[in-house]
């Protein structure tokens, strides 16, 4: 099974990332979890280059992503909160998937590392809701990583015994809807 993993942070050493990065290393078996590296490439959102009847408008980075959407099995999706709003960036990647085939019906787990961060979460639940995503609820979870003195890396994520649980449980249950009914 192949799932693709959206962080929504462009920094380096992102917690959001690190959290994505982690789950791929507690994946189980069978379950390879890839990181979408595009977002910092792909160009503004802009409808005058999403047209059926003009497909060849499409940028190419766009045309990519879909791809990527379209071979996935599911989507993880760990985006930062800025000033109470979901990341632009990643508020982009999701414009660009709006009228895509690709997206609508997808499963997909939200991990929110904040627990301050209630303003994306609730955001990003309401847009994929109204992008027909299918967000799955018991793999969706609020997972205590970035924050005050918090400055984990992937390997030291999935070394920490609570929260490897939690993001073990999320990636179990989400696995799980996820083979139950598949697209
Ligand atoms: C400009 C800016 C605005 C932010 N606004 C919020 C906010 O409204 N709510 C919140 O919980 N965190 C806010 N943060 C904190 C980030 O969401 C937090 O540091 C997060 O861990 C960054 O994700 P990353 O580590 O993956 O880059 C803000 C950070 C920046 C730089």
């Amino acid at each position: 099974m192949r799932i693709l993993a959206f962080s929504g942070s462009l920094r380096t050493a992102s917690s959001n990332a690190a959290t994505l990065q982690a789950m791929s290393i507690l994946a189980p078996p069978g379950v390879d979890i890839v990181l979408y590296e595009g977002l910092a490439r792909l160009p503004h959102f802009n409808p005058d280059l999403d047209r059926s009847e003009a497909p060849e408008l499409l940028p190419p980075q766009v045309r990519e992503l879909r791809r990527q959407v379209g071979l996935a099995s599911g989507l993880l999706i760990s985006s930062p909160e800025y000033a109470h709003g979901v990341a632009g960036s990643f508020k982009n990647a999701l414009d660009w998937l709006v009228a895509s085939l690709e997206f609508p019906g997808k499963p997909v787990a939200l991990i929110n590392t904040a627990p301050r961060a209630v303003h994306s979460d609730a955001q990003l639940r309401e847009i994929l809701a109204t992008m027909s995503a299918r967000v799955i609820a018991g793999a969706s979870i609020t997972a205590p990583i970035s924050g005050v003195g918090r400055n984990l890396d992937a390997q030291a994520i999935a070394a920490d015994p609570e929260l490897s649980r939690q993001l073990r449980q999320a990636l179990g249950v989400f696995v799980e809807a996820v083979v139950a009914a598949p697209e």
